[in-house]
């Protein structure tokens, strides 16, 4: 299919639904296409951007169920789309391509959104454009300063799903440089809040409970900083929380120290996640020569990990580009990455699939 180049102004529909938000955004691109694919200027730029989030259903588990997540895509997907719509003031004949995050993710969670995706571009006759969730992530930063050079850069994304560091020449020419062995650093956080009952998602409930305790209280480990090797590791410092709350059970069933106990587990454990994130992105910063940062996913809400980045980012001279955090978490805005793919003639076939779970470092460049 032809992407429809007499369509003015261009309205691009993106769907994000990898994992536990439905999103879908309107996306203004500029047309004729941008003439600087290296850089991507100029910016397109987001008109609506809906997130339904499905917090509420995966919280009694303290993490996100795959079933549930796919189910609950399947629901609000429609109504988000229309709200997208209506917001952005269009209607579904108005929009000129549809864009949708087929990798990585849950399965049946990216195959919701990559079905009503391949509808609306057959129904509509417009052309389908996949895109890379991660690239994505990162393409949010270029979004929140569309008049900064972010590319080439060193990336960074930390989230649920995902503690990942590319090396990206641009938008769409990645390579993953290393991540995580087991889980995601926000997968600590959620699992660490749900073993000191503080609830889900673990992020902010750990970092309010920090505030009132003592970060050198603890000293959990922080994996892999003697090397060279851009690994990150987070199931050894959940045990290590774990068993240090065993090691001091009389306090935790004590209702009066309980409180401090706690805060002082969680300062010691956000302590630890953040600088083993700050060790591994400093060393690849010095690895990869990059003087630009820029960092995506949820886990960039965290306070500690801002600042620790700042402050590293500012004694290795390297520009950091953090975006708000409404670009921060999954969103269907970001997919305004999959504007530049169009740009560059990169339709999706009618036949194309999604690919679940993570990048990984076989293939060395992150392949579309
Ligand atoms: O990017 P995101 O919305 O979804 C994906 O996982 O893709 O990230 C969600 C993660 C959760 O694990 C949550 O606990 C974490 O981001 N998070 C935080 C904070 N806010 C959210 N982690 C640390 N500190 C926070 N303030
Ligand atoms: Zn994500």
């Amino acid at each position: 299919m032809e992407a429809d180049t007499t369509a003015s102004p261009f309205y691009m529909l993106a769907l994000e639904t990898t994992c536990d938000e439905t999103s879908a955004a309107v996306i203004e691109g500029p047309w004729p296409p941008v003439s600087d694919l290296d850089s991507g200027w100029p910016v397109p730029r987001c008109l609506s951007n809906i997130v339904s989030s499905q917090v509420d259903l995966h919280s009694p588990y303290g993490g996100v169920v795959p079933e549930i997540a796919s189910r609950a895509h399947l629901t609000a997907i429609l109504p988000v789309i229309r709200q997208s719509l209506d917001a952005a003031g269009i209607d579904y004949p108005d929009l000129s391509a549809i864009a949708i995050a087929t990798k990585p993710g849950l399965v049946g969670a990216l195959v919701v959104g990559l079905s009503v995706a391949k509808t609306l571009s057959i129904v509509l006759g417009k052309p389908l454009i996949t895109y890379d969730h991660m690239e994505a992530h990162l393409y949010a930063a270029q979004l929140a300063t569309p008049s900064a050079h972010i590319f080439p850069c060193l990336g960074l994304i930390v989230s649920g799903g995902h503690t990942t560091l590319m090396d990206c020449q641009t938008a769409l020419d990645t390579t993953w440089l290393g991540g995580t062995l087991d889980d995601a650093v926000g997968e600590a956080f959620d699992k660490v809040a749900s073993m000191l009952r503080l609830g889900y998602p673990g992020g902010p409930v750990i970092q309010r409970a920090a505030e009132s305790g003592d970060p050198k209280s603890f000293d959990f480990p922080r994996p892999f900083s003697q090397e060279t090797r851009l690994v990150f590791s987070y199931s050894g410092l959940k045990t290590a929380v774990l068993r240090a709350l065993q090691a001091n059970k009389p306090m935790a069933d004590d209702p009066l120290q309980r409180p401090l106990l706690i805060a002082n587990l969680a300062a010691s454990f956000q302590a630890a996640a953040v600088e083993s994130v700050v060790i591994k992105t400093r060393q690849a910063l010095r690895q990869t020569g990059h003087k630009r940062l820029v960092v995506g996913g949820g886990v960039a809400a965290n306070r500690l990990l801002r600042k620790a980045l700042e402050e590293m980012c500012h004694r290795q001279k390297a520009e950091l580009f953090i975006p708000p955090m409404w670009l921060c978490t999954d969103n269907a805005a970001m997919g305004a990455v999959a504007y530049l793919k169009l740009c560059r003639g990169e339709l999706a076939d009618l036949d194309c699939d999604v690919v679940a779970g993570l990048l990984r470092p076989n293939n060395g460049r992150n392949k579309r």
